[in-house]
């Protein structure tokens, strides 16, 4: 049994999707990906660190030939204010020219941070360039930006578990937690 709720350093969070609710969505969007992308030979761009479980997970479901590789940028820096600034610390190491590109993201947000990434591997001309979010918060966005494949739309709280932090902790949680306030 989970528990319903969790403290997190110093703030308490409530259960809000359950693992068996996480996984039977992934296994649809991996046939989503399946269907969409067969013979294409996709490169699959996980986002680091968040990106660590749903990348995982979702790969399982990935029957078609497909290459894996990470970015790492920074943009919250642990608290639950969304920073401006991104920060890049790993680029990818590998030539993305004419490949069709499935960037692998936890969460978008204001989607500041999917913009400086859509914006990036746009530049090395890829033959496409499609995202696949776990969670989007559409009260929060502020880019015009196309999610090909979207886990669960969510409201605009703060959220940890599965894969996801808050001040470093809570990634390991086989579950995802909404902040109580
Ligand atoms: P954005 O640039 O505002 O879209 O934020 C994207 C990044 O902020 C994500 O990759 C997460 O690392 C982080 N983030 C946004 N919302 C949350 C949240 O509710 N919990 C934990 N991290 C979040």
């Amino acid at each position: 049994m989970n528990p319903e709720t969790v403290t997190v350093a110093d703030k308490t969070f409530k259960m809000m999707i359950s693992a068996e609710t996480i996984s039977t969505r992934i296994k649809v969007l991996g046939e989503q990906i399946n269907q969409d992308f067969a013979d294409q030979k996709p490169v699959l761009i996980g986002i680091l660190n968040g990106c660590f479980l749903f990348m995982a997970d979702l790969v399982k479901e990935i029957n078609i030939p497909c290459e894996i590789a990470f970015m790492k940028v920074s943009s919250y820096h642990g608290g639950m204010e969304s920073k401006r600034v991104i920060t890049e610390d790993y680029d990818l190491k590998m030539d993305v020219s004419g490949r069709n590109l499935i960037v692998v993201e936890d969460i978008v947000d204001t989607g500041n941070t999917m913009r400086f990434i859509s914006d990036k591997l746009a530049a090395r001309n890829p033959a496409s360039v499609n995202v696949a979010a776990l969670l989007y918060k559409p009260d929060a966005m502020e880019q015009d930006l196309e999610l090909k494949y979207v886990a669960f739309e969510i409201e605009n709280k703060f959220v940890v578990g599965y894969g996801l932090d808050y001040k470093g902790l809570g990634r390991n949680l086989n579950e995802i937690y909404q902040v109580v306030l």
